[in-house]
């Protein structure tokens, strides 16, 4: 079921709160130190969920790093991809959370760029690694693939009456194209004080604070900033039916942010490698950024009309 209606009822209760803007000479600042600092000041908090007791791909370094060790990009380093198992097996061979639910999630990176596309707009991305995207199901749909590169785009907009920025849009990555929500329209927000306190779940439904709160979908990791729970047939995976939940959540520190355009090692070792179907790896992504808007597609291209004649009826997992 959608959350956003009970959402909309907790929002009216929230309208003192603001986006955080910050003066020209800030956002100078930022972007001649690499804009790490920017990033994390409007970064997301993710979320990630299971279905039917499956545990979903988690995100991972993509040369063989982890949380005490950095990458090391060469070709013997790249991390491998994992095998497609049966539906709903959509976690087998990857990286796993390796918690239980109602928990915060280990660390992973944030493969990030950045780009000035003009004197009033900078946009920032957020990619995020996972081994293989998507399941086996029978001979009916075969929805996924070795490797899965996705990614939030934040847009920072000037506001040329009084010279100041502050985020204006996020394009959540989702079957192809985007999810492009005006900031205030993301349906949970967090402060910053919020995310040093540890909070994640609560509290929910409160709009145009700093940090969005993203749902990564369960077998297929398209981006959302709604939960949905109500769909756990193999085809509405590819959809926007994808079931996405809250089972974990993780805020990344600065020191997992990676900078990945073509200026360094990790982005030409990331340009470079191949990655099969998943082909939106971070420098491709930033080679386009300023014109990454594209609305989502009804499907992935992956799947084809087939699958839509095999929906099976409603499960619902609340
Ligand atoms: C990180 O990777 C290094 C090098 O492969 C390994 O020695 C170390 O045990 C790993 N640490 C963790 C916490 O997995
Ligand atoms: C669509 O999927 C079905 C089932 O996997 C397959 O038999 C068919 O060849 C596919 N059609 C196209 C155009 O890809
Ligand atoms: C600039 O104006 C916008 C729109 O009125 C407002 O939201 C923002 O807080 C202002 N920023 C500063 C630094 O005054
Ligand atoms: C590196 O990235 C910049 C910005 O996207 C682009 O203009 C340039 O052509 C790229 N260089 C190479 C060698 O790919
Ligand atoms: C800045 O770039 C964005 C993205 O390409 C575009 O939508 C916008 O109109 C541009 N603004 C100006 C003032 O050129
Ligand atoms: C999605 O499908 C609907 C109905 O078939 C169509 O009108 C719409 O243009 C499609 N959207 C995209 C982004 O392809």
């Amino acid at each position: 079921m959608f959350v956003r209606s009970m959402a909309a009822v907790a929002a009216i209760a929230s309208t003192a709160f603001a986006v955080t803007s910050i003066s020209d000479d800030e956002m100078t600042g930022y972007l001649n130190d690499g804009a790490v600092d920017l990033a994390v000041m409007y970064a997301p908090m993710w979320f990630f969920g299971q279905a039917m007791d499956q545990p979903p791909c988690y995100p991972v370094w993509a040369f063989g790093g982890n949380v005490s060790t950095p990458d090391v990009y060469d070709s013997a380093h790249k991390t491998p991809p994992a095998a497609q198992c049966e539906y709903p097996d959509v976690g087998c061979g990857c990286r796993q959370p390796d918690v239980p639910i109602g928990n915060p999630g280990p660390e992973f990176p944030i493969y990030y760029t950045f780009f000035q596309c003009n004197s009033s707009e900078v946009r920032v991305a957020y990619n995020l690694f996972y081994q293989k995207d998507g399941a086996e199901v029978a001979d009916l749909i075969d929805t996924g693939h070795d490797y899965d590169w996705e990614r939030v785009i934040i847009v920072h907009t000037k506001n040329s009456a009084n010279n100041s920025w502050a985020p204006s849009r996020a394009l959540l990555s989702a079957h192809s194209g985007y999810h492009n929500l005006a900031w205030g329209d993301i349906q949970n927000t967090l402060t910053t004080d919020e995310v040093n306190a540890g909070d994640a779940i609560n509290p929910n439904g409160v709009q145009n604070n700093d940090h969005p709160k993203v749902y990564v979908s369960w077998s297929k990791h398209a981006n959302f900033d709604t939960r949905n729970t109500g769909f756990n047939d193999p085809a509405s995976q590819s959809l926007d039916d994808a079931f996405r939940s809250q089972d974990w959540w993780h805020f990344v520190d600065a020191q997992y942010y990676i900078r990945s355009d073509n200026s360094t090692a990790a982005g030409q070792a990331l340009g470079s490698a191949d990655w099969g179907d998943a082909t939106s790896n971070p420098p491709s992504v930033q080679a386009s950024i300023c014109t990454q808007n594209a609305p989502m597609m009804n499907a992935t291209s992956n799947s084809n009309s087939t699958a839509r004649y095999h929906r099976p009826s409603l499960h619902r997992h609340h």
